[in-house]
């Protein structure tokens, strides 16, 4: 009468096709990204980034970086981040938009940030040798990107194994209304920088990541903090 309890395997939680369906409806180059954010950079921490700052908040407390560890941020942005991290860790932020590294650098020499280096690069074609880092940190980020699945292989293969592979991110609601919404605006907030519609178990499935947790944070708390590590 009754079946035993069976645990839920990955396709039944994801949906049959995680593996190979569209992760948003748009699509999107990295020379419209980076046109966006040369033109975001002067109001960006006023504007976007300012309401994104109590996910920050949430996220560095709960990394627990340790004294020594290497980090990398990919898409450090205007550096909003760095002075939140502890000064007893080496910091490298990474961003495809040379007007938002200007304003990094500006910032770095401002708050004295002499633990941090940063370079202008794609995250979806890291120059750092394999296992680089301890923690691999993406904050609203992967939602930006061209290729989000390609941009997480590279920051698997740049952290050292037993490291962590952090996510920061607002991803599709699980909510009928609140998906189809996200999907019709998400054509539109290309235009602000990010996809509103990106599916997080497919995402999960394609980049190959089984997080350790998933904590919603910010307020709203319709972003996601995704932690994994590397085994
Ligand atoms: C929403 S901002 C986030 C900035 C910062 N992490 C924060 O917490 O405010 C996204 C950043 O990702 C950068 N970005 C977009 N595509 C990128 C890519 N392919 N490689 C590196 N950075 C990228 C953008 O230039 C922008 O600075």
């Amino acid at each position: 009468m009754f079946e035993p309890h069976r645990p839920l395997g990955r396709e039944e939680i994801c949906g049959p096709d995680a593996a190979t369906r569209a992760l948003s409806v748009t699509a999107v180059e990295n020379d419209f990204v980076y046109k966006v954010y040369e033109y975001l950079a002067p109001v960006y921490d006023y504007t976007i980034g300012l309401g994104l700052h109590p996910g920050r908040l949430d996220a560095i407390s709960r990394m627990r970086i340790r004294s020594g560890d290497r980090v990398l941020e990919v898409g450090v942005g205007t550096g909003v981040n760095l002075s939140l991290y502890p000064r007893d860790c080496a910091v490298t932020g990474v961003d495809l938009s040379s007007k938002m590294l200007e304003k990094a650098r500006k910032r770095v020499i401002r708050k004295g940030l002499r633990n941090v280096r940063l370079a202008e690069m794609d995250a979806a074609n890291l120059r750092f040798a394999d296992h680089s880092f301890d923690l691999v940190y993406a904050p609203y980020v992967i939602s930006v990107v061209p290729d989000p699945v390609a941009v997480t292989r590279e920051m698997l293969r740049v952290c050292k194994p037993g490291g962590r592979i952090v996510i920061l991110n607002h991803f599709r609601s699980d909510s009928r209304i609140g998906s189809w919404l996200e999907r019709v605006i998400s054509p539109f907030t290309l235009y602000l920088g990010f996809k509103s519609d990106l599916d997080l178990p497919a995402f999960l499935v394609q980049a190959e990541l089984e997080p350790l947790s998933i904590e919603k944070v910010n307020i709203p708390r319709i972003w996601s903090l995704v932690t994994c590590a590397k085994s």
